[in-house]
């Protein structure tokens, strides 16, 4: 099989695909390694097929839906999975056949409910049930301790133990572990019996991973994270950077609105010289009245240079064609020290 683990921080991802056929899968997609997926594909000449995720993820931005939109090709998940936009859904024991490769789900809940192994040839993509030294928590929404048990010890540790194992994450730049070294070696897996199993794992008294809620939102509906929203109005609007609009500036063209989308407070403790003040919450509800001319050029900033760039989307999206932001926001604009009016 063509392989390909991709590594993303503590998020291990895979491209999968059937050397004959030249058909592929990706495995638990993360939202920043789209190109580098389709990159790899096209490296060896692949056709993605199925997009899977082993599970709603909690602690990272799946891309399953942007893969499948883009590619054209289904998202894969458990049936037990809540994510409208998958498109196929796998029961404990069913494959899916790509070219030679056959793929095939184990439902192993625990981590979460619509957690599966898949089994493809010498190897099994573990998603979060099974880590290397470790297992998926089982803390969070979804998440059962005594369903992990029955998972690892009465399904996922009963195959042949020369399996390799490619779970979803490792923190300790590992790729991967066999089942035999893990059921020998893993510490988590110790705990042999049901009730002392499901103590060890109701003490392990874990923080709550970074971005839970959005993470959850997002890969369980389907939704956009605010990073996609800042992608995507980013890729929309033109920039225009501190220096250059200093330059511009300097010359007091008639031509040029800069535009201070922040709250009233903000503006008034201090903005770019001569800038008009419209918050984006009202952008839409004074715009007629504010900025007639939909032909002048525009410059919107705010404090970070994120909520300009949404602004200033907003305004094509209105028909002021000319709407641009300001590459950096009124903190760094302070910092660099350009002149501040108050
Ligand atoms: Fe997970």
């Amino acid at each position: 099989m063509l392989f390909e683990q991709v590594v993303t921080g503590g998020c291990l991802s895979y491209l999968v695909g059937c050397p004959d056929t030249l058909g592929a899968v990706v495995i638990d997609p993360e939202i920043s390694q789209i190109d580098r997926y389709r990159a790899l594909a096209t490296r060896y000449g692949l056709q993605i097929r199925f997009i899977i995720d082993t599970h709603t993820h909690a602690d990272h931005f799946s891309a399953a839906q942007q893969m499948s939109q883009l590619l054209g090709a289904p998202t894969v998940m458990h049936v037990a999975s809540p994510a409208p936009h998958a498109g196929r859904r796998l029961d404990d024991g069913e494959m899916l056949i790509v070219g030679n490769l056959r793929i095939q789900a184990l439902h192993t809940p625990g981590h979460t409910r619509d957690s599966m192994c898949l089994i493809v040839g010498d190897r099994v993509f573990t998603g979060d049930t099974l880590l290397i030294g470790g297992t998926g928590r089982t803390d969070l929404p979804t998440g059962d301790p005594d369903q992990l048990y029955d998972s690892l010890f009465g399904k996922l540790l009963t195959l042949d133990p020369a399996l390799l194992v490619y779970p979803a994450h490792d923190y300790k730049g590992r790729s991967h572990s066999t089942l035999g070294a893990e059921i020998a070696d893993n510490p988590r897996l110790q705990k042999r019996e049901r009730e002392a199993f499901i103590q060890m794992m109701r003490d392990l008294n874990l923080a709550a991973p970074t971005h839970m809620t959005e993470a959850l939102r997002t890969n369980m509906t389907g939704g956009k994270t605010v990073g996609q929203l800042l992608a995507e109005a980013a890729a929309e609007v033109p920039h225009i950077g501190l220096d250059e609009l200093s330059r511009r500036l300097a010359g007091r063209p008639n031509d040029l609105l800069v535009l201070d989308v922040r709250e009233e407070g903000a503006f008034k403790a201090g903005h770019i010289p001569g800038a008009h003040h419209l918050p984006r919450g009202q952008l839409e509800l004074r715009v007629n009245d504010e900025i007639p001319d939909p032909t002048l050029r525009i410059v919107t900033y705010c404090e970070f240079g994120k909520i300009s760039t949404l602004a200033a989307a907003t305004l094509r999206g209105l028909g002021f064609m000319r709407a641009t932001a300001l590459d950096g926001g009124m903190k760094t604009w302070r910092e660099s020290g350009y002149p501040v009016e108050t």
